[in-house]
């Protein structure tokens, strides 16, 4: 039987399971015929033909939109239905990176220093449930408040890229052998990382929480919020420290096979951001009174926040200078990012002056240049240009 939630004013309602509200009599869910189509038709009574009018490209909205949502076409946001098909090119899986190199680095006692081994335990304690986080955001969150299919197709395909994502990281951590409890456990036991998770959760908590509804000024703002939290602050800047720690072990020709499954990682993650800063933009466009100047302000509040949680994570991570990088250089890349994504959403940038100390990482993300870089089988899935990052 169908069942039928929220109410007609609200984003997270009719319009949201896919059928349209109606004006006059509405049958309760509880009294529907058992049969699907017996009940669709009590659900689409002769009398409001508004619910069977075809939908109009003009009435799509990104949040608190009317129209079916199960109605994929016509598109009106061709940008999401683009960035599904790129994703759905670059799909790789896990298991055809070759890992026995890293196993052999890991295993051999001089292989890596104990710097390099501290920094690849955090690294993974934080990945491992990050993804599993960004997943449950998408899918128990973010879904059900946008109300345009064509974002919503290409959210079921980044919540499978999450769950390969940590499909990633465990194959990563079990083909090392390493102690599954302290790297799963580290988001509660290591402040560093769970200082990040703690930043993040009240805003994931914002989207998933059931009885919350978009349609008002408040509730818009709060999920405008959260999406700019999860997109700019959470993909867009707390997996940076990550990704340049793991692709600089690549670039010295240690854990290979990591980094090789790093590199198709930031390569997801940085379509996940564009999309998201899509979204957002698309949103303040549909709904200006979102934007007031609080508003921005709380997410510069925010933005500054992070760069300082991000920083004391690479601290925690190279207490000392490692591979060649050490933590103040990650103070410039991360007011470097912050900047960036605040440009990329229309606030101001707030660190003046701030410069890229790690530019080979803008082109980590196209494979096509680097595939001989690692000297490991790379599956080239992808043959557009799709993919850009700063
Ligand atoms: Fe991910
Ligand atoms: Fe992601």
């Amino acid at each position: 039987m169908l069942q039928i939630e929220g109410s007609a004013t609200h984003g997270g309602g009719f319009a949201a399971v896919g059928l349209q509200p109606v004006a006059g009599a509405m049958p309760q869910a509880d009294t529907l015929p058992r049969d699907p189509a017996a009940a669709m038709a009590a659900l689409v009574p002769a009398s409001a033909p508004a619910q069977l009018r075809r939908v109009n490209v003009a009435d799509k909205r990104i949040i608190n939109g009317q129209t079916d949502v199960n109605q994929l076409v016509p598109f009106k946001y061709k940008w999401a239905w683009e960035k599904y098909l790129s994703a759905c090119a670059n799909h790789w899986m896990p298991q055809e990176i070759q890992m026995s190199r890293d196993i052999a680095l890991w295993k051999d006692p001089n292989g890596l220093t104990e710097d390099e081994r501290r920094l690849i335990k955090r690294n993974l304690g934080f990945f491992v449930t990050a993804d599993s986080l960004a997943a449950n955001n998408i899918v128990l969150g973010t879904y059900r408040h946008i109300t345009a299919p064509e974002c919503r197709q290409y959210l079921l395909r980044q919540a499978f890229e999450e769950a390969i994502h940590t499909h990633a990281y465990q194959y990563i951590v079990e083909s090392l052998g390493l102690d599954e409890g302290e790297v799963f456990n580290a988001y509660h036991e290591i402040a560093s990382i769970r200082d990040k998770d703690e930043f993040l959760i009240p805003f994931i908590d914002t989207l998933t929480n059931p009885q919350f509804r978009t349609g008002t000024q408040d509730a818009d703002q709060k999920l405008l919020k959260s999406l700019i939290v999860f997109a700019c602050i959470m993909e867009g800047l707390f997996f940076y420290v990550g990704f340049v720690q793991i692709l600089a072990l690549g670039r010295q020709n240690k854990m290979s096979g990591a980094a090789e499954q790093y590199q198709y990682i930031l390569r997801d993650e940085s379509m996940h951001c564009n999309f998201g800063i899509d979204l957002i933009n698309q949103i303040k466009m549909e709904n200006p009174h979102l934007w007031t100047p609080e508003f921005r302000e709380e997410i510069r509040e925010l933005m500054r926040k992070a760069v300082d949680l991000e920083y004391r994570y690479a601290e925690d991570t190279m207490p000392r200078g490692v591979l060649g990088l050490n933590a103040p250089m990650f103070k410039e890349y991360l007011r470097y990012i912050a900047n960036r994504r605040c440009q990329q959403i229309g606030i101001d940038p707030m660190f003046e002056g701030a410069t890229n100390p790690f530019p080979w990482m803008s082109e980590m993300t196209d494979l096509k240049k680097e595939r001989n870089f690692f000297e490991t089988r790379v599956i080239e899935y992808q043959t557009g240009g799709a993919l850009s990052w700063d």
